[in-house]
């Protein structure tokens, strides 16, 4: 099959694109390099990918003998609060739309990355994809949004889209402004962490390849329309994960105290009742096995010279 990844050079989408590539798949990859944080890390993510410059927000897609489109492009991170709004919109709903109608035009389906934060601090734990979203962020508002779009083009012209909704991705090549990233990057560097509240917050936290492959199987099973959670490993605290990685590196973390950040949850857990059922997939990788993962890879990049 031809596959479309966009996103292609990020912490998600540059391992999906590996993976479809390993199974014998073709990948149109696409991505803008967006400067939220270093591009040369994307490049990094990238390198062993060919990939399309292209800023969804202002120019179509190209689907001609394509068979599916995997649109990951974002605007991420739940602390989105003030003038960077502009971005998620633009970011996620405007390059959403032309993805949206383009996939709608050549009868394609489309695997779309939504979030775990469209729940805000959720109706019930664990939370079904029936709960009731109310997100507390900015970026949940325009990814629930994102995902209001693609129905309404469902509806309209008979877009094929499986939304899933990703729990709390980590491991390699984690995204440097989240938890996991930072705490490892301090441990191995000997800098501070600033832990935001109490540290009692938890997380359904996904392994990223976990993830890769429930996103690769609905595109290949997925029921059209379907909504899916992407998570239900185990779920921890930051607290819990601190100490993990503190056993794992075998070093004790600089932790600076800081308040509680707008647009946070809680507590997130996944409830994976349907993606088991529809797609027979289930997280398998253990925080520890996970969290030892991405403490190899990123000390041993600290450690290169
Ligand atoms: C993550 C991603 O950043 C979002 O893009 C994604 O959509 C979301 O998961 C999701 O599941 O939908 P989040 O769960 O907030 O969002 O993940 P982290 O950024 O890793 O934060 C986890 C926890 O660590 C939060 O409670 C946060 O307050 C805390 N944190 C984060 C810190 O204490 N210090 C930091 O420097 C960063």
């Amino acid at each position: 099959m031809k596959y479309v990844v966009t996103g292609a050079a990020g912490f998600i989408g540059s391992q999906l694109a590996e993976r479809l590539l390993e199974s014998g798949h073709e990948v149109l990859a696409v991505d803008c390099f967006t400067d939220y944080y270093d591009p040369a890390l994307k490049e990094e993510n990238a390198a062993e990918l060919d990939v399309a410059r292209i800023d969804l927000a202002e120019t179509d897609l190209e689907l001609d003998a394509v068979d599916g489109v995997f649109h990951l492009a974002g605007q991420p991170g739940v602390r989105s609060f003030g003038d960077v709004f502009e971005e998620y919109v633009r970011r996620n709903l405007l390059a959403s739309r032309r993805v949206f109608e383009a996939a709608a035009a050549a009868g394609l389906r489309v695997v779309f990355a939504s979030s775990s934060s469209i729940y805000g601090d959720a109706e019930a734990y664990p939370t079904s994809e029936d709960a009731e979203p109310r997100p507390i962020s900015p970026y949940g508002i325009t990814k629930l949004g994102c995902e209001q779009l693609a129905y309404a083009y469902a509806q309209g012209f008979g877009l094929d889209v499986v939304v899933l909704r990703y729990f709390t991705f980590y491991g390699p090549r984690q995204r440097p402004d989240m938890a996991v990233a930072r705490i490892v990057d301090a441990l191995a560097r000997g800098a501070s962490f600033e832990l935001y509240g109490d540290g009692l917050q938890s997380r359904s936290f996904t392994y990223v390849a976990d993830g890769v492959e429930a996103t690769i199987a609905a595109m290949q099973r997925g029921a059209p329309g379907a909504v899916y959670n992407v998570g239900g490993g185990e779920e921890a605290t930051m607290r819990d994960v601190i100490a993990t990685l503190e056993r794992i590196s075998g070093r004790t973390l600089d932790l600076v105290e800081r308040p509680a950040a707008a647009g946070d949850v809680r507590r997130t857990s996944a409830d994976a009742t349907r993606v088991e059922r529809d797609l027979g997939w289930l997280a398998t990788t253990s925080l520890d096995d996970g969290l030892q993962a991405q403490w190899d890879w990123a000390s041993a990049r600290v450690a290169a010279p």
